[in-house]
Parts: structure tokens; sequence; C-alpha cells
């Protein structure tokens, strides 16, 4: 499917975001191990949180529908059964990552798959610490070295706590380690270069599993001593990830006026609205309370400031990951040369996001380089219309829908359906926001 986007004349309008997805993936997961199970509210609708439950029903947890919300049942640490098929985990490197430690540290094995891009991405970095810790666990090895899935984790094995120094800051890692810690004998320990997102430890610590925290930035964890029990409902906050590409079209648009509500503001995930607030961005974001314990606001973006240019660097990156390919975007609307750093973890998601936004945005005239750990934009740029492929990844897909609506001429962006991964109904909803400057074909 492609998407067609123009230069808009008109970008207004007010909406709640998807459930995050981050915290999803983690409300199923969390809820499934707990003695008790929740009624999850507001689940992200996308395609890579349907993975993971599908993924849970194959361990034997009921996920049912009810009304609106997700019935979660809990099974608890011990109840998880044996996978009666492979553990397909589609597009989504969170539900592989997240689940092996569920899997090895329950003991009931699994062969985990995904798709063409999830079989691409890195896998040693959880399988090899897992091994650390006792598991049985090995991928495919690459060309580069590295395993990637398919993944088999055998049954039977039990883990004990070891202490985890990561190479990069990444949530998933930090996630699946302390996970298969819970199942483990004595102290499972994680420490990151950088701070990444930490809704596994909020989460896991308001179930009741004992978690505790090291002056160096280190996270603990050991086999907690009462069964997790989990809150009756949990309310999924609205992602800012899926929210940062409506508040970029409300800041390239002339004009434009953007609101989005119920948006979580955990300052691990809210580095794009510090960055974009220093670029001289017309944003502001109002306090609306807690949702699964993290902080909620509502965003106002608009389109009249003069935007400048800014540099990102290794320290900021954890913040902001997911967001760097729209703020690139952004950049090639300021005044000045932004130069993103530190941000090589951009080439193992669901596409290599360096190679894919430099190519795009040069197709559409801008002035930007690759850098073999980010990127350098000179704007501002006179963007035109391209041909773009979305290469299997959701955020390029809509980085570039957005991308079209300050360019002249037509932008078509192929292979729009990725969009679904996280955000369904994404464009329909900016087309109606911009009188149609965005249409599906
Ligand atoms: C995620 C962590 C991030 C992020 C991904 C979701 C998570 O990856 O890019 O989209 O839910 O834990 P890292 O593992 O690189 O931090």
């Amino acid at each position: 499917m492609r998407v067609y986007s123009k230069r808009a004349k008109r970008m207004q309008g007010t909406t709640g975001v998807p459930g995050d997805k981050s915290i999803s993936h983690r409300a199923l997961l969390f809820s499934a191990l707990s003695e008790n199970g929740s009624l999850v509210r507001n689940l992200g609708p996308g395609q890579d949180v349907r993975s993971t439950a599908e993924c849970l029903r194959r361990v034997g947890v009921e996920i049912v529908p009810e009304g609106e919300a997700t019935r979660v049942r809990g099974v608890g640490l011990s109840g998880l059964r044996p996978p009666v098929k492979e553990l397909d985990c589609g597009n989504s490197g969170t539900t592989m990552r997240l689940l092996s430690g569920v899997i090895a540290g329950a003991r009931v094995g699994g062969h985990l798959t995904g798709d063409a891009s999830l079989s691409k991405r890195p896998m040693k970095r959880v399988l090899e610490p897992l091994r650390q810790m006792g598991a049985v666990a090995k991928g495919q090895r690459n060309e580069r070295g590295d395993e990637v899935a398919p993944l088999d984790i055998e049954a039977g094995h039990p883990l004990k706590g070891v202490r985890h120094e990561l190479q990069v800051a990444s949530a998933q890692v930090k996630s699946c380690l302390l996970l298969a810690g819970l199942f483990a004998e004595g102290e499972t320990t994680v420490r990151e270069p950088e701070s990444s997102r930490d809704h596994t430890e909020r989460m896991l610590r308001a179930l009741g599993a004992p978690l505790s925290f090291g002056m160096d930035g280190a996270v603990a964890v050991h086999r907690p001593e009462r069964p997790l029990v989990a809150p009756e409902e949990l309310w999924v906050p609205g992602d800012p990830s899926s929210a940062a590409f409506l508040v970029a079209a409300g800041l390239i648009v002339p004009g434009a006026r953007t609101e989005l509500v119920n948006v979580d503001v955990n300052p691990t995930r809210i580095g794009f609205l510090r960055v974009l607030q220093r670029m001289g961005a017309d944003i502001e974001v109002v306090s609306s309370g807690e949702r699964a314990g993290d902080p909620v606001a509502t965003l106002h973006a608009r389109g009249d400031a003069t935007l400048r240019a800014t540099d990102i660097g290794a320290g900021e990156v954890p913040s902001l990951l997911d967001e760097l390919p729209i703020l690139a975007v952004v950049a090639s609307q300021a005044q000045g040369t932004t130069t993103v750093s530190g941000a090589s973890e951009l080439r193992v998601k669901e596409s290599d996001r360096i190679v894919q936004m430099v190519k795009g945005l040069r197709a559409m005239g801008a002035n930007i380089e690759e850098r073999p750990d980010g990127f350098v934009v000179h704007g501002p740029c006179a963007l035109r219309g391209a041909g773009i492929d979305a290469a299997g990844d959701h955020r390029i897909a809509m980085s570039f829908a957005v991308a079209g609506l300050c360019a002249d001429g037509e932008t078509q962006v192929e292979g729009a359906e990725w969009a679904d991964i996280s955000y369904p109904g994404f464009f329909r909803l900016l087309a109606s926001w911009s009188e149609d400057a965005i249409r599906l074909g």
C-alpha cells in the first residue's frame, strides 16, 4: 500500500494517541506472570503488541477482550506451559527479547521466530548473558558473527543470578535479563552505560518484585518470596513515540495547531520534547496526572516558531531513540547544522534508520550526510516530493509521510501498511487534520 503526501495548507486537530507500545508489551507479560492478572485498558492496537499477546497464549496465558479492554489471566511465575507451536514474534524486537528472558527463566523452552526484518536483528546481546545465567539458548550465526532468529531455548535448565555490564544501553536487553532474574537463584544485576527507558523497573516494582537500585545506576532483582500481584486495572498511557509524529506535523506546517492528550511523559521517553524546545519549537506540555505509574500530559504544538539547529549526543540518545527519524525531518526545517552522534543503535532497528533517513531525505532535496553513528543535516532545506520506500519500517513510513507535508510536489511512500506495527489509522487521522494533504492508495 502507498501513502501520498503533499504540502499541507492546514494542520489542525486534537486526539489521544494509542496506548504506549513498550508499556503495552509489559502490561501483557507482567500481568501474565502475576497471580491475579489484570484488566488492561488502552492497550496499544499495533501488530507488535498483538505478537506478544499471541506468544503468551501459546505458553498457556488466557488473554481475552472484555468490552474495550483486555483481560489477562495471571498464571504466576510457575504457571507457564511449554509452547504448543513456535513463538512467532513477527516484527517485534521487544517481544523476542523480553520473551526470551521469560522462557529461559520459566524453563518451558521455545522456538522463537520473526519476520525478515526481525530475523536480521542482533540477538547475541540477550542469548550470551542468558547462557551465562545457565540457559541453553542459541540463534543462527550470521556473517557479522552475531546470532539472529530463529532462536531455540531449551526447556529445563535452571538459571543463576549474574552481574551483567551492558555494552550498549538497551531497555530490551535490560528487561530480558531482569525478567530472567525473577526466576534465577541469587541476584541478577544489570548496569547500562546510559539509562534506557525504565518501564520494566517501575512496573515490576509496582507488582511487588524485589528490585533494588545501586548508586552506580545498576538495577538488581532476585526471585520474589511472594507471588507478584498486578493492579486490578492497568490504564496504558498514550505513546510518546506515536505522538512525536503528530507533534512534528504541528511544527513544520506554518500556522498548524496539534494537541495530543494523555501522552506518557516519563523522563526516559521524552528527550525529543526537550530537544524540540531547545530548537525553539512552540510546544507546551500540560501535566494531566498519572497512568500506570507514569506521568501523563497534554502536548500542544504550534507551527509558528522559527526552528534552530541543535546537537544530539550519546547521553541523550536513549531518551529519544525511536524519535530520531522524525527529528531528522524537523531538523531539515531548522536554521543551521544539526548533528546526531552516538546513535549507531539506529542501524539495528526495524531497518538501518540512518541509511533510510539519509537516503530518503536526500531524495527529497535535503542537505544531509551520513555518519557511522548518526547524521548531519544542514537546514533549512526546501524539500520536494519523492518516491520513498518504507523499508519495512513503521517509523520510516510515518516520518516521510510527515516530511511530505512541507514539501513541494507529491511524496509517495511505498509500504504504508507498516504503520500498523505501532499506529493503525495514523494516515487517516493525518488526512483528516490536513484537509486531505495525505491520502492512501
Ligand atoms: C523498547 C526499547 C528500545 C526501543 C524499542 C522499544 C522497549 O530499544 O527502540 O522500540 O520496549 O524496551 P532498546 O532495547 O534499544 O532500548
